[in-house]
């Protein structure tokens, strides 16, 4: 008898004796291998849930030379940096790793237990108990001939990220006239010569659009001295290469681009802030009938819990308003932490043989215990947007 028949034919049985606890392939299985995905294999390997972490490797990072602002990895790159997180994590038995695309996520549990089986792109079956969403975003970019290429490589969403490699040098925003301000409030600790491409929306619309998020948005880039160019972008052009024109000793990336346009001449840039939107990598979250809100999984961060008892959204892909290494670790722990808790919550309740009780309250309690609460006001603080 294959276990996807045994967990069904226990589950039936779920109903009347809620204390059953579902045998399962494994404890966890978590989609997506990169920094939040790998961080909650860490966390729940470590105290010995089985756990199954399928990747597909279209990470956000991808296109970027280096990874930047992720203390003690400074400048590492990001593939280097998920090489070595396996290679640690790979030592704990309980830790297993498939290369394979989920393309289905089904529950087959109750509103005690929870259970899913996860069916992969070759119609292979596996089941689990608990399931971690690290799937991540894209970026959806206009398909402007240059920009795709150049993403992460000159051009970039996040001054955190690669501003220090460009500092001082000309510097180009990216998208419509409302979102230029909030460029230049990132940036103009590492940039003064700044001009904004906003591609025609220089018009009442896009003005009224910028009044309403700051008043005084005219005066305030006047003072800034950003410069804004209307007119309607064509493509972007590659004049130099900043992975071969380089001085590491300065840390220094020596990228040039010329931006054309249907009229007029083109400008010349060393580096762009963008402004574009992103989506959910996967549609896995909607194919689940998760709540996905603004292209984001909602989650309570209390646990990074979605709104399906027993699956948690860790990384860029929740809706904790953080979209960076250091919170896709942050995530990944913090779900690790609370899943292991309230899977021995159901282990415990079981052993004593009556339904325990299984309150959001108490295991918010525990799990906050073990993780510390502290860290949490401060983090919506500093990383709102980034
Ligand atoms: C150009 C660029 C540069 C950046 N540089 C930095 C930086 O310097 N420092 C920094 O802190 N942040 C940086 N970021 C942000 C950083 O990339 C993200 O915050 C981080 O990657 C989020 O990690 P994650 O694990 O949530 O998602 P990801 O790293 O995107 O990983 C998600 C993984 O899930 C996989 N996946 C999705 N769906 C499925 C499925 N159905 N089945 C199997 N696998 C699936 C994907 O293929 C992918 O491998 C940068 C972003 C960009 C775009
Ligand atoms: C799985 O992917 C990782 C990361 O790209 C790679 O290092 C590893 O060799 C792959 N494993 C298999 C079995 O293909
Ligand atoms: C895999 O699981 C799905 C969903 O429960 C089910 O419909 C399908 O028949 C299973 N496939 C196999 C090969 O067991
Ligand atoms: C510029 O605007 C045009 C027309 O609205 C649009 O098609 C294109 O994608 C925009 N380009 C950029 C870089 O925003
Ligand atoms: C900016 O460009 C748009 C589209 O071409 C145009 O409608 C608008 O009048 C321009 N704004 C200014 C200030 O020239
Ligand atoms: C890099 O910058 C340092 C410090 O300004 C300078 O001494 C050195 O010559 C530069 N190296 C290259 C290859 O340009
Ligand atoms: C920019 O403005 C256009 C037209 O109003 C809109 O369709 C698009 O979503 C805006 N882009 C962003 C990133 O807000
Ligand atoms: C989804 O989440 C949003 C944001 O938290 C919330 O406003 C909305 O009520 C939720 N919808 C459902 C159906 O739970």
């Amino acid at each position: 008898m294959k276990v996807a028949s045994i967990l069904s034919l226990s589950l039936s049985l779920l109903a009347a004796s809620a204390e059953v606890i579902p045998k399962t392939d494994y404890d966890v299985i978590v989609v997506g291998g990169g920094p939040a995905g790998l961080s909650a294999l860490s966390g729940v390997s470590r105290v010995r849930r089985s756990a199954l972490l399928f990747d597909d490797h279209r990470y956000r990072n991808g296109p970027t030379r280096n990874m930047h602002d992720v203390i003690g990895n400074d400048g590492t790159p990001p593939d280097e940096f998920r090489g070595l997180a396996r290679e640690q994590i790979s030592k704990y038995p309980s830790a297993h790793f498939k290369n394979g695309t989920v393309k289905s996520i089904t529950s087959t549990g109750t509103d005690d237990v929870s259970a899913f089986t996860v069916t992969d792109a070759t119609g292979k079956n596996y089941t689990a108990r608990k399931i971690v969403l690290g799937t991540g975003l894209r970026d959806v970019l206009p398909d402007t001939p240059g920009l795709q290429e150049s993403f992460g490589k000159g051009i970039w969403w996040c001054p955190w990220c690669d501003g220090w490699e460009h500092r001082d040098q000309p510097l180009g925003v990216l998208g419509n006239l409302s979102d230029v301000f909030g460029s230049v409030l990132e940036t103009n600790t590492l940039f003064s010569d700044i001009t904004a491409f906003v591609n025609g929306t220089q018009n009442p619309e896009g003005e009224a659009q910028a009044t309403a998020s700051h008043d005084d948005w005219k005066e305030q880039l006047k003072a800034w001295n950003v410069k804004i160019d209307n007119r309607t972008i064509t493509s972007i052009e590659r004049i130099q290469d900043g992975a071969v024109h380089q001085n590491k000793t300065l840390d220094a990336q020596y990228d040039k681009f010329l931006v054309h346009f249907t009229e007029g001449e083109p400008v010349e840039r060393g580096a762009f802030i963008t402004n574009f939107h992103t989506a959910q990598r996967t549609d896995l979250a909607y194919k689940m009938g998760l709540n996905v809100s603004d292209e984001k999984i909602v989650v309570d961060t209390s646990g990074m819990r979605a709104s399906e008892f027993g699956v948690y959204a860790i990384g860029d892909a929740n809706s904790d308003g953080s979209t960076n290494v250091p919170h896709a670790m942050f995530s990944g722990k913090k779900a690790a932490v609370y899943l292991h808790v309230q899977l021995s919550r159901e282990d415990s309740a079981s052993k004593i043989s009556k339904r325990g009780d299984l309150s959001y309250r108490e295991l918010e309690k525990e799990a906050r215990r073990a993780i510390g609460d502290n860290l949490e006001p401060q983090w919506a603080k500093a990383t709102r947007r980034n």
